[in-house]
């Protein structure tokens, strides 16, 4: 597979986030201009102007240069500071890379892999200006208003077995969304949709670089439309977010530190129990798994008919309206009308 060019763009400076940091540590007190210029080693003047980039990505921090700074609520910002020590219990702490702007993780994430970056890595924005979505279209990507995030993993499994960890990444997400909203209605259609009263509040694009025996490296790319209020005409009919569904805004942190948690467990259970485990589970939970009525489109045809189940490699299987039974490799799965 080919290796993707990501731009380097406003990656999070290391000292942003130790400012954050530092006002997330101590959220009830008044810090000094010169204080925090000390301890994260920049001028006073660097630190002002931090801090009206923050506010400009939603974070409050009353104050100003005279009197000081301090934090009024703790910021829904995704920095590695807020992010690490709650995924500690997790193989996704360790290596994070925050961007407040970048054209699309799943590039950079497969750059850094390709690069060497072990797995476990996580590779989030609070924006994206080229993200991708399956089968070459783009993922809207609103500032701050959603999660945009990609994983490197480096698997011991055959090349076949890859589009489980896209399930997996799924299973994860419902769990997630269920965890944080309460919905007990979201709907998982294969391989990769996590729905809302029939309209996509996550999508998922696995990427990999392999060989016929071996997995070198696999991305697995996560949106998930959390607090967006409206979406372009066009998606419409088809995207809604948490915070339209529920009608309250929720914590991208707690979605996101819930959805790793619960992708982390389920890997594990992966390479423990065999993609069956994993297979059995989306069977289980998604309405679209078996016996619901489906159009397909697949690159080269499209036809309707009624799923009939997955098979060990998570391929889908459906009964087309010919009678005859096929495996859906890759493409579009709808309702039927
Ligand atoms: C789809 O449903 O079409 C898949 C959408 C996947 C979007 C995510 S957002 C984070 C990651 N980076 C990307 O460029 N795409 C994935």
């Amino acid at each position: 597979m080919a290796k993707h060019a990501a731009a380097p763009l406003a990656a999070t400076d290391r000292r942003v986030d130790r400012l954050l940091g530092l006002l997330t540590e101590h959220p009830m007190v008044v810090l000094s201009g010169a204080k925090i210029a000390r301890q994260v080693g920049v001028s006073r003047s660097a630190v002002w102007r931090w801090v009206q980039k923050l506010r400009a990505l939603g974070v409050r921090i009353q104050g100003h240069p005279k009197t000081g700074y301090q934090l009024v609520t703790v910021p829904d910002i995704l920095v590695p500071q807020v992010l690490a020590p709650r995924l500690r219990a997790t193989a996704f702490g360790r290596r994070i890379h925050h961007f407040f702007k970048i054209d699309s993780t799943n590039a950079r994430a497969l750059q850094l892999a390709g690069e060497g970056e072990p797995h476990g890595t996580l590779v989030i924005a609070e924006e994206q200006t080229a993200g991708r979505g399956r089968l070459g279209r783009a993922w809207h990507s609103e500032k701050t208003s959603g999660l945009y995030f990609s994983v490197i993993l480096r698997p011991p499994l055959a090349p076949q077995h890859a589009p489980v960890l896209t399930l997996a990444a799924g299973l994860a997400a419902r769990e997630a969304a269920a965890g944080v909203t309460g919905f007990n209605n979201l709907e998982l259609r294969w391989p990769n949709d996590l729905l809302f009263g029939g309209k996509k509040v996550c999508g998922i694009l696995t990427e990999m670089q392999a060989d016929a025996q071996r997995l070198h490296h696999v991305v697995v790319g996560i949106g998930v439309n959390v607090n967006h209020t409206r979406f372009p005409k066009e998606l419409e009919p088809i995207a809604t977010s948490l915070r339209l569904a529920g009608g309250r805004t929720y914590s991208r942190l707690d979605v996101l530190v819930h959805l790793l948690e619960a992708f982390d467990r389920l890997y594990n259970r992966l390479l423990s129990d065999g993609p069956t485990s994993i297979v059995t589970r989306f069977t289980e939970v998604s309405p679209y798994a078996r016996g619901r009525r489906v159009r397909v489109k697949t690159p080269w045809e499209e036809f309707t008919g009624t799923t009939a189940g997955l098979d060990d490699t998570g391929v889908l299987r459906v009964k087309r309206d010919d009678g005859k039974t096929v495996a859906v490799l890759a493409g579009d799965v709808t309702e039927a009308d």
